[in-house]
């Protein structure tokens, strides 16, 4: 695997064509590897990023606490079969006076995430445009984890015209359902199991859905779940259509379930799909 951490050195390193690309901010995890694998699959040459891109944490967010470890992760990008590591430092992405900025407007920005943390897409949407003009992939993965942030992904490049196509990817979890996440190590033991309630709220609203509840007391069932953590401090819990994230008041297929809050020491999201 070759690793490049200048834009000179990445544009060396690119073939012309077939490039499957991974952006990530690193502190990989089995959720990261698997969209590494979809983009083996599916690609000649393997472009992995990682780069934890300050434009897009709030002022009093995690960004100089956000847990980094190249070497490790360059092993596993190795052992993964990745043709090329770009891991730019700041200077490098955003030079002196850079100043330009994608944003892409409207309710999938303005709602959830979007209103929690005002910016972050803006953040992500000018990170990713910048990382595609340098990779220039044919396709490039993203996390149904972040599930806002794929639809946000999408839009931009259909907006804008990048000539890729936009892959969503399963979110990858553990044995006992939560997602996994690099801030994930933020959590103590007794954190980790409360951390569960999360995924458990979205199973209670999915089971609700299933026999056929509608949307108001399937989210009782959620808000039920929340309330066992006396911790967490929920942002949001929602059942949001699939294309716009605006709530429903009725299901429709593929309604999604999504969720956020915060426990002293971290903050965490989750989605699943709770009508089929
Ligand atoms: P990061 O949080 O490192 O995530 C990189 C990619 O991995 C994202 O597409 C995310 O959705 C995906 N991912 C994270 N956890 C996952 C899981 N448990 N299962 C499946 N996929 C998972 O998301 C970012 O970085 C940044 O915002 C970025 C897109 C790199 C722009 O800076």
């Amino acid at each position: 695997m070759k690793v490049a951490h200048t834009v000179a050195e990445l544009r060396q390193a690119l073939p012309r064509e077939g490039v499957g690309f991974v952006p990530t901010m690193g502190y990989l995890h089995r959720g990261h590897l698997a969209l590494v694998e979809r983009a083996r699959k599916e690609n000649p040459f393997v472009v992995v990023s990682i780069f934890v891109n300050p434009l897009q944490f709030g002022p009093g967010e995690d960004y100089h606490r956000y847990p980094r470890d190249l070497k490790r992760d360059q092993a596993l990008l190795e052992e993964a079969g990745v043709d090329l590591l770009f891991a730019p430092g700041v200077e490098e992405m955003y030079p002196q006076g850079f100043a330009t900025r994608v944003s892409v407007e409207g309710p999938l920005t303005a709602l959830w995430e979007g209103e929690v943390r005002p910016g972050h897409f803006q953040g992500v949407a000018t990170v990713v445009a910048r990382l595609f003009l340098l990779v220039g992939p044919s396709r490039a993965y993203f996390g149904e984890k972040d599930y806002q942030q794929l639809l946000v992904v999408r839009k931009m490049v259909r907006d804008l015209g990048f000539p890729l196509e936009v892959v969503g990817v399963p979110t990858v979890r553990e044995e006992d359902g939560l997602a996994l996440s690099s801030r994930n190590v933020y959590l103590s033991p007794q954190r980790r199991k409360e951390a569960t309630v999360l995924y458990r709220a979205l199973l209670a609203m999915r089971e609700a859905a299933l026999r056929g509840e509608g949307v108001a007391e399937a989210l009782e069932r959620g808000e039920e779940v929340l309330r066992e953590a006396p911790e967490f401090r929920p942002d949001y819990l929602a059942i949001v259509h699939p294309q716009t994230l605006l709530p429903l008041s009725r299901f429709v297929p593929g309604a999604r379930g999504i969720v956020a809050g915060r426990f002293p020491e971290v903050r965490l999201i989750d989605n699943l799909e709770v009508h089929p």
